[in-house]
């Protein structure tokens, strides 16, 4: 029986509809496998610009410090905060955990499961049997890169961004690239813009010199725009993608799209801190805050209930359990359960909450049966 600290984060929009469903998700693992999770909720986002003035509080950062790992929700998206040019903005939330906490390996995988290939855009014989990780660089690149501001000139305004990137950055986000890829089906593409950005080339260079150390794992270079047309054409081609942060996060909403919806894509952002069972890490569902359709019960769990699941293998040290949540997930979608988002117009749409109730209940079959 293991203890755990977790601190639960919804944030704004439907974060706190498809956080809820993966706590209950969780409260069901430590029923079943004799477990104590214990959560402690604080403010994030849009919800905590409102209450406490930041997107995040120096309180609820320390919060986040002595847990064993992160549940989040989503940030911004609220009509007050729109203003790029506003001071205070609800993605300072997310930044400063990211860069705080050190969690530059964002994990995100894109698993097309059998019973979803029909919700895809894509046809179902091209999308068969993918099954790739995307490495997502987290605290480097164009995000935290200085100078970024707009402005004023004798001809007008101008804009800049920084897009800086070092040799041990590069290296650290390659080790656990090359590392995952070595448990996998050992096939390592890293994509670049090598054919025109100085970082990139310094990317490439260093990820070929790094793949002395890596013989088992195949590595291929991949420009980024030719990366998002394979994605589409051939993405059961892939194994495991390492990438740079914009890079990585305009790829993963592409190759969210092969997996039927935003709605199914979970994340997991490691650093290097170990806590008493595992790695320490943010988890959170790749979408947005979906304003929208926040508060009315349509949006889809399953993409917080899968990254509660990495939460279970990655900080907790528990994979029967991750692997557990993942089999209630794809035996619900296998009994035809859909949230509207994966679903035709007119068919019949679960609700957030009740698709949480059919993972719970799926889980507490599984358990009933091997018991
Ligand atoms: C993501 C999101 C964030 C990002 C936004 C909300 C700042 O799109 O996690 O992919 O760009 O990193
Ligand atoms: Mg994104």
């Amino acid at each position: 029986m293991g203890i755990f600290s977790i601190a639960v984060l919804p944030g704004d929009g439907v974060g706190p509809e498809v956080i809820n469903e993966a706590v209950r998700v969780l409260e069901a693992v430590g029923q079943q496998f004799g477990h104590e999770f214990r959560f402690h909720q604080a403010l994030v986002g849009g919800a905590a610009i409102a209450a406490e003035g930041a997107a995040i509080s120096d309180a609820t950062m320390a919060l986040c410090q002595q847990s064993d790992a992160i549940l989040f929700g989503a940030v911004g998206g609220g009509v007050h905060y729109d203003r790029p040019d506003s001071s205070v903005q609800p993605e300072q939330a997310l930044f400063r955990l990211r860069k705080e906490l050190d969690l530059f390996a964002n994990l995100r995988p894109v698993h097309v499961l059998e019973p979803l290939l029909d919700a895809s855009t894509i046809k179902p014989e091209v999308l068969r049997g993918t099954d790739f990780i995307v490495v997502r660089e987290l605290t480097g690149g164009l995000y935290y890169g200085k100078p970024s501001e707009i402005r004023q000139t004798a001809q007008g305004l101008e804009a800049v961004d920084t897009l800086v990137y070092s040799e041990r950055e590069i290296e650290r986000i390659l080790h656990t690239a090359f590392q995952l890829a070595r448990a996998r089906r050992r096939r390592l593409t890293s994509v670049d813009k090598a054919n025109v950005l100085s970082s990139s080339r310094l990317w490439r260079q260093v990820a070929e010199r790094m793949a002395a150390q890596y013989p088992d794992v195949q590595l291929s270079h991949l420009l980024v725009d030719s990366c998002a047309m394979q994605l589409i054409r051939q993405p059961a081609s892939f194994d495991v993608i390492v990438t740079e942060n914009m890079f990585g996060d305009i790829l993963t909403d592409e190759a969210a799209m092969l997996a039927g919806s935003m709605g199914m894509l979970p994340s997991a952002s490691l650093g290097v801190r170990r806590t008493a069972h595992g790695i320490f890490g943010l988890y959170e569902p790749i979408h947005g805050t979906a304003p929208d359709i926040a508060g009315q019960g349509k949006a889809n769990p399953l993409a917080a209930i899968l990254s509660a699941a990495l939460l279970l293998r990655h900080s907790c040290g528990l994979p029967v359990e991750a692997s557990a949540v993942e089999s209630a997930v794809e035996q619900v979608l296998a009994a035809g359960y859909r949230t509207a988002d994966l679903i035709a117009d007119g068919q019949h749409a679960l609700t957030t909450h009740e698709m949480g109730d059919q993972v719970v209940c799926a889980i507490r079959q599984q358990h009933a049966a091997v018991s």
